[in-house]
C-alpha cells in the first residue's frame, strides 16, 4: 500500500533544468570551458559543488582550482541562477503536476521532497506549492548527495514513512540510482527506472498503484 510520494524538484515539478544549464554554461565559458546540452545531462541531480567539479574535470583543469576558488565560482553561478528564477511563475509547473498533487492529497498520501537544490523552498514558494509539501529534506543536512540515497532516506523519515511505503519520482539518472541504492520504488520521467513514464502528464495514482501493488 502506497502511503507517500517523494518528489525530485528540478525537472519533475518544474523545468528549472534549462535555467541551471544557462547559468553553468555562462560560468564555464567565463573560465574557458564550453559545455553542451549532452554534457548538461550528466549534471542533472548533481549538487552545486559536485557539478562544478565535473565541469572542471571535463575542461581538464580540476587541479588548477582550490576549494576557495570553487566556493567563489559556485556562488557566482548561483547568483546568476537566482536572477533567472525571478522570471519563474506558476506557469512553469510541469504539465499534470498540479492535478497529480491534488490526487495525492485527496487520497491522504504524504508528499516529501528530495531535491539536492538549496533553492528548493524558494522555488516551491514561487510556484505556490510550498503548502502542498509535507516535508522538504534539507540537502545541507545529508552527508552525501545523489547518486547516494541519503536525501531520499531523509525525506521518507521526514514524512514518517518506511522506504517500502513510498515511491520516488525522478528525471535524472543520478536520482534513480539514489533510489535504487536504498530499495525505494522509482518512477522515471524520461529516464529508465522501475516504472518509466515519458512526461509528467502521464503521472496518475491509479497507474502507479497498479504497477507497484
Ligand atoms: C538539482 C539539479 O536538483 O539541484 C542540479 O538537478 C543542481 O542541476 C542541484 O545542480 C543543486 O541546485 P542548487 O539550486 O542548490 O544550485
Ligand atoms: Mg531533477
Amino acid at each position: 500500500m502506497i502511503k507517500g510520494v517523494i518528489f525530485d524538484l528540478d525537472g519533475v515539478i518544474t523545468d528549472t533544468a534549462k535555467l541551471h544549464y544557462i547559468a553553468w554554461k555562462n560560468l564555464a565559458n567565463s573560465i574557458g570551458i564550453d559545455i553542451d546540452e549532452e554534457f548538461n545531462e550528466s549534471l542533472k541531480g548533481i549538487s552545486r559543488t559536485d557539478s562544478l567539479i565535473r565541469i572542471l574535470e571535463y575542461g581538464g583543469v580540476r587541479d588548477k582550482y582550490s576549494d576557495q576558488d570553487i566556493k567563489i565560482l559556485t556562488d557566482k553561478k548561483n547568483d546568476e541562477y537566482v536572477k533567472l528564477l525571478e522570471d519563474l511563475t506558476k506557469e512553469d509547473i510541469l504539465p499534470g503536476i498540479e492535478n497529480f498533487i491534488k490526487e495525492l492529497r485527496d487520497n491522504n498520501i504524504k508528499i516529501g521532497l528530495a531535491s539536492v537544490s538549496k533553492n528548493a523552498s524558494r522555488i516551491l514558494e514561487i510556484l505556490g506549492l510550498l503548502d502542498q509539501v509535507d516535508f522538504i529534506a534539507d540537502p545541507a543536512k545529508v552527508e552525501k548527495s545523489k547518486p547516494a540515497p541519503d536525501i531520499f532516506i531523509e525525506s521518507a523519515r521526514g514524512i514518517g514513512l518506511a522506504i517500502d511505503q513510498v515511491f520516488g519520482i525522478e528525471d535524472s539518472q543520478a536520482g534513480v540510482e539514489a533510489m535504487r541504492a536504498c530499495n525505494m520504488r522509482s518512477v522515471g520521467i524520461g529516464v529508465d527506472a522501475d516504472l518509466r513514464l515519458e512526461t509528467t502528464q502521464d503521472l496518475s495514482l491509479e497507474k502507479i498503484a497498479l504497477y507497484f501493488e
